[in-house]
C-alpha cells in the first residue's frame, strides 16, 4: 500500500515524526457531537450512543473462525490481472452475495508501468442500493507486485478486507433493517491501490482515483456520509491517530467503543507496547495528527471533500511493503479486537439514529 511523503526512516526515527507531527490533543468538551457535519448537503447527524445493554448484547457477537477463513482465502499473492486475484476478487462477491447483499463491480481499464493494459474491478457492496446516504467500509484488495518475491500482503490488506466480510457476516440479523433504509451501509473493496513500480500519481490507487471521478459525474458523492478506510492491519500494538478535523468526532466515538470494551474487559490483552512515547494501554490515541502525510485509497474522496476516517497505524508495520508481511504477522488478539470496535462503531453510527424504524 501508499507511499509516505518522507524518507524511508528506521523505526525509532519514526517516533519521533510522531511526536513532531502530533499537533493537539484531543480534548471532549472542545468537540460538540452537534456540530458533525455529514454529507455535502451539511446536514447534522448525531446518533445516540448505544445503551449498556445494547452494547453487552453486540459486544457478545463474534465468529471468529470465519474470519480466520476469510483471512486465508484472500492471504495469497493476488496482483491485478492474475488468476489468484481473480479468485479473491470472486470470493468476495460471492461471500457477500450469500448474505444477501447488492454487488456490483466497477471495471475499468488502464494502463500501468511494467504490465501494460490492465483490467481492473472496484467491488462496490450496498445493503440497499437505493439508500439516500452510506456509511462506507473500505479496504483494498490486490497486492503489491513483487518481481523477486511472493508477497502476500496479510496486513496490506488481507486482513482489513477480511475483517469486512467478518462484519458482514457477525451482523447479518441487526443490518437487516438496513435494506430498506435512507441510512444504510456499503462495503468497497478497492482495486489497484498498489504501484508497479514507482508510486505516483498515475502509478497508484487505480481504483479509487477511478471510482471518485466517476462518482463525482454520477453526483454520487454526495450520498457518502463518510469513507472510513482500513489499511495495513493484523500486526500487534498499532497506534491510530485523528488525521482529520472534520471527523475528529467519529475518531472519539471509536475511541469511546474502544474504552467501554476494555472497562468491561472484553478486550483480548493488549500486548505491551515498545513504543513509549504514546499509550501502549489503547489503539485509540488521544491526539490528533494533522500533517496529512500519508497517501492512500482515500485521497481521490479528500480531494472531493468526501469526509474521511482513515484506519492506519502510525508507525507502519516493521513489515511494511516485505514478504515478511504474511501470516506470521498477524496477531489474532489485536485482529479479533479491532474487528469487534469497527463492529460496534458501525453498529452506533446505524442504528443510534434510529433511522432503521
Ligand atoms: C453474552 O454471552 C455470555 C456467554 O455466552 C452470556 O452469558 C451473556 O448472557 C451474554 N450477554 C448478553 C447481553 O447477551
Ligand atoms: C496463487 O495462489 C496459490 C495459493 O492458493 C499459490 O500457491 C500460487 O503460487 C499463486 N499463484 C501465483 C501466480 O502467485
Ligand atoms: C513469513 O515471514 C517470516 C519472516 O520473514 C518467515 O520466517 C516465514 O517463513 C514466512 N512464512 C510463510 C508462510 O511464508
Amino acid at each position: 500500500m501508499l507511499r509516505l511523503q518522507l524518507p524511508r526512516l528506521p523505526p525509532n526515527m519514526w517516533t519521533l515524526c510522531v511526536q513532531a507531527a502530533l499537533i493537539a490533543t484531543l480534548v471532549k468538551s472542545s468537540v460538540s457531537l452537534t456540530d458533525n457535519l455529514v454529507g455535502r448537503l451539511q446536514t447534522s447527524y448525531n446518533p445516540s450512543k448505544l445503551s449498556e445493554s445494547k452494547f453487552l448484547e453486540y459486544s457478545n457477537l463474534s465468529n471468529k473462525l470465519h474470519l480466520r477463513e476469510a483471512i486465508s482465502h484472500i492471504l495469497i499473492p493476488r496482483v491485478v490481472g492474475s488468476g489468484n486475484h481473480s479468485l479473491v476478487r470472486q470470493y468476495i462477491v460471492q461471500s457477500l452475495k450469500d448474505l444477501d447483499w447488492h454487488v456490483e463491480l466497477d471495471s475499468f481499464h488502464d494502463t500501468a508501468p511494467i504490465m501494460g493494459q490492465l483490467h481492473f474491478h472496484n467491488i462496490i457492496a450496498t445493503l440497499n442500493p437505493d439508500a439516500e446516504r452510506y456509511l462506507v467500509l473500505a479496504c483494498h484488495y490486490d497486492s503489491k507486485y513483487m518481481p523477486k518475491a511472493e508477497f502476500l500482503g496479510a496486513t496490506d490488506s488481507a486482513v482489513p478486507c477480511a475483517m469486512l466480510l467478518n462484519l458482514a457476516q457477525v451482523l447479518q440479523e441487526q443490518l437487516k433493517p438496513f435494506k430498506k433504509s435512507k441510512l444504510s451501509l456499503m462495503l468497497l473493496f478497492f482495486d489497484g491501490e498498489e504501484a508497479f513500480e514507482e508510486w505516483g500519481p498515475k502509478d497508484s490507487i487505480y481504483g479509487a482515483r477511478h471510482l471518485a471521478k466517476r462518482w463525482q459525474h454520477e453526483g454520487k458523492l454526495d450520498s457518502i456520509d463518510m469513507l472510513v478506510l482500513l489499511d495495513l492491519l493484523g500486526a500487534p500494538d498499532p497506534a491510530f491517530y485523528s488525521f482529520f478535523a472534520n471527523t475528529e468526532s467519529w475518531y472519539m466515538r471509536l475511541q469511546s467503543v474502544e474504552t467501554r470494551l476494555a472497562q468491561i474487559e472484553l478486550l483480548e490483552r493488549y500486548a505491551s507496547s515498545g513504543v513509549s512515547q504514546r499509550d501502549p494501554t489503547r489503539y485509540f490515541q488521544s491526539q490528533a495528527m494533522r500533517s496529512s502525510f500519508i497517501e492512500d485509497d482515500h485521497i481521490p474522496f479528500l480531494k472531493r471533500n468526501v469526509p474521511v476516517l482513515h484506519l492506519i497505524p502510525v508507525p507502519f508495520p516493521t513489515v511494511w511493503h516485505t514478504p515478511d508481511d504474511n501470516e506470521s504477522v498477524i496477531d489474532y488478539a489485536t485482529t479479533d479486537n479491532l474487528a469487534l470496535i469497527i463492529r460496534l462503531f458501525a453498529l452506533e453510527y446505524l442504528l443510534g439514529g434510529d433511522q432503521a424504524k
